[in-house]
């Protein structure tokens, strides 16, 4: 193993634990200690994410990994710093934000996402790809989540940090997110490794719902069965746990999960204006698009028989036309 690679593992260690030191500890960490609070992460919460704080200082890290020796230009290189416009020297690259650790799927530190306290742009900064880091592999709590996905052959996948950790306080422990909405192949690859099944929880506004389609694909791509939780009123997952508790979340949001075609079909009716026969005519035969190349005969039955009450259409007029739309697709 090379020796610059163990460097920065190391020094991402050290640096999770000052700045989780710094959070719980320090003066310093107070206001940061309470906005967590402010949103209902508990200690517990607190310590099992390692979640930290990064002072409003320009050289609090560059000092702690002078003194310890670390080179900097290689924790430049991993991330963990910037150099300075001049190239006089570093600054701290995480400044006045909580951190939250990004860790592998052993369980080392390999980046950081610091998240402002209020509004401002980046919400989220996040570490830089390096030798350690790769958005595209890097699954959030995946470390901590596994031995519960083995045993359950299951995951929930959210999309940020808060859900996962919101939703570990609230008993779900298969809980794991991408670096933002962007699912990769990669990703879908080393769930489907460890489980059968996932439950797509995203948000409920417009981004996480238009995310949520696009994940089917590459969920089912990799042969998981795939199910998608819906969360109501634009709330995302952390939200709608803080809102309503931990066992309306388990209850109504993950074991209502539906499948993937029928999510479809409600993300295709919510786009539809279904005051007029022209636009129910066209929702049917988009929704017809969906449920006609499904192999089973008694899947397509369920969710025409749905379709037929839902807008009161005969089930056999349904069923001939998605037969006749059968023939032209083989
Ligand atoms: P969201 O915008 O849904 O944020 O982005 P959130 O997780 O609900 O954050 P809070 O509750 O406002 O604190 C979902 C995820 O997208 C990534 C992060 O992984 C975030 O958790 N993201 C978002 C970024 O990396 N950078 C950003 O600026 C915003
Ligand atoms: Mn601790
Ligand atoms: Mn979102
Ligand atoms: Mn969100
Ligand atoms: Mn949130």
């Amino acid at each position: 193993r090379d020796q610059e690679l163990e460097q920065l593992l190391q020094a991402h260690e050290w640096t999770s634990k000052l700045y989780h030191y710094l959070l719980k500890n320090t003066e310093h960490g107070k206001p940061a200690l309470e906005y967590l609070r402010s949103r209902g992460f508990n200690d517990k919460a607190i310590d099992t994410f390692q979640i930290g704080y990064a002072p409003a200082r320009w050289d609090t890290l560059v000092q702690f990994l002078d003194k310890r020796s670390f080179d900097l230009s290689v924790m430049e290189k991993g991330g963990l710093i910037s150099s300075k416009q001049d190239g006089t020297g570093f600054v701290d690259r995480f400044r006045d934000r909580v951190i939250f650790p990004l860790h592998n799927r052993t369980g080392k530190v390999i980046a950081f996402a610091g998240r402002i306290m209020g509004d401002g742009q980046p919400k989220y900064l996040n570490s830089p790809e390096s030798r350690l880091f790769s958005k595209s592999r890097t699954l959030y709590n995946l470390h901590q989540a596994k031995t519960e996905i083995r045993k359950t052959r299951q995951f929930v996948l959210f999309e940020g940090y808060g859900d996962v950790i919101s939703a570990w306080d609230a008993g779900v422990h298969n809980g794991v997110a991408g670096m933002g909405t962007a699912l990769t192949e990669s990703h879908a690859n080393i769930m489907r490794s460890l489980a059968d099944e996932v439950i797509v929880c995203y948000d409920g506004d417009n981004a996480g719902q238009a995310a949520a389609l696009k994940s089917i694909p590459i969920l089912e791509g990799v042969g998981f069965n795939t199910k998608i939780a819906l969360l109501s009123e634009g709330l995302d997952p952390d939200d709608f746990i803080q809102k309503y508790g931990a066992e309306r979340f388990r209850s109504q949001v993950l074991d209502g999960a539906v499948t993937s075609v029928k999510f479809k079909l409600i993300y295709l009716k919510k786009n539809h204006i279904l005051l007029e026969e022209d636009g129910k005519i066209a929702y049917i035969k988009d929704a017809l698009e969906i449920i006609a190349p499904l192999s089973s005969p008694t899947e397509r039955e369920i969710y025409l028989q749905d379709l037929s009450t839902d807008l009161q259409v005969s089930f056999d007029s349904l069923k001939q036309e998605c037969n006749e739309l059968r023939q032209t697709m083989q």
